[in-house]
């Protein structure tokens, strides 16, 4: 599907309620990791306004080092959804840092003009809970459930009261729009939006003990449950 196909779809959104546009299966659609490797002004605008810390290739990201990019882990990406869409719980792959920037105007309104509709700005609702939690959280959802998170990754939708019951803590914030969202490695987290929303994303993997000593963790699990991660056969 192309993007133009995608804003017919959130201008029937917008003008219907969610409910009435959900596709024979009862699903909501949302468009991911769109891949804007060719859209340079954006490129060059985030580049210019993002500090370093946090950029992807800068100085501060081991990604950095790979000859050339790989879509969808050295450059940014694109999210368009409508409202009720949602990402299910999970972490990034090999724990790294995510950084994830819900626009408010300048680019959106750039995709606005090419889609001739308002596509935003609008909430988007962050759920998520540290590493030192998932051991005791993987175990209730097994036992309440019958899931494993780490198998059924970005599929279930935590129940904030479920969380709070159980004792697991966790970070409960809205993204406004041109809000940025920073998470540390091994944050397993869950967002639902609350409207039509634009956001971009990257992976961002620091040069610091911290990160290093979560990707090998990480990579420990993925042995155990036979999951194969690309960037494993390059680093390590
Ligand atoms: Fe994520």
């Amino acid at each position: 599907m192309k993007i133009k196909n995608y804003g017919e779809y959130q201008r029937e959104c917008v003008n219907n309620i969610p409910q009435n546009i959900r596709d024979q299966n009862g699903m909501i659609k949302s468009a991911l990791n769109i891949d804007i490797t060719n859209w340079k002004q954006h490129i060059d605008h985030l580049t210019a306004q993002i500090p370093a810390q946090f950029l992807f290739k800068s100085n501060y990201d081991a990604l950095s080092f790979f000859k050339s990019d790989i879509k969808g882990l050295t450059n940014p990406q694109i999210h368009l959804k409508v409202e009720g869409s949602w990402s299910g719980l999970h972490e990034e792959h090999l724990r790294l840092r995510t950084v994830n920037l819900n626009h408010g105007k300048g680019i959106i309104q750039a995709l606005e003009t090419y889609l001739s509709m308002k596509i935003g700005p609008n909430t988007c609702l962050w759920y998520a809970i540290g590493g030192d939690q998932i051991p005791k959280f993987q175990q209730l959802v097994q036992g309440s459930y019958k899931i494993d998170i780490y198998k059924e990754r970005g599929s279930y939708f935590p129940d904030i009261d479920f969380c709070i019951k159980n004792g697991i803590k966790l970070h409960y914030f809205a993204q406004e729009p041109g809000d940025i969202v920073l998470l540390g490695p091994g944050s397993w987290h869950w967002v639902k939006c609350s409207g039509v929303t634009m956001n971009t994303s990257w992976n961002f993997f620091g040069k610091d003990i911290l990160q290093f000593d979560q990707a090998f963790k990480r990579q420990e699990i993925n042995k155990i449950l036979s999951i194969k991660v690309f960037l494993l056969t390059i680093f390590f």
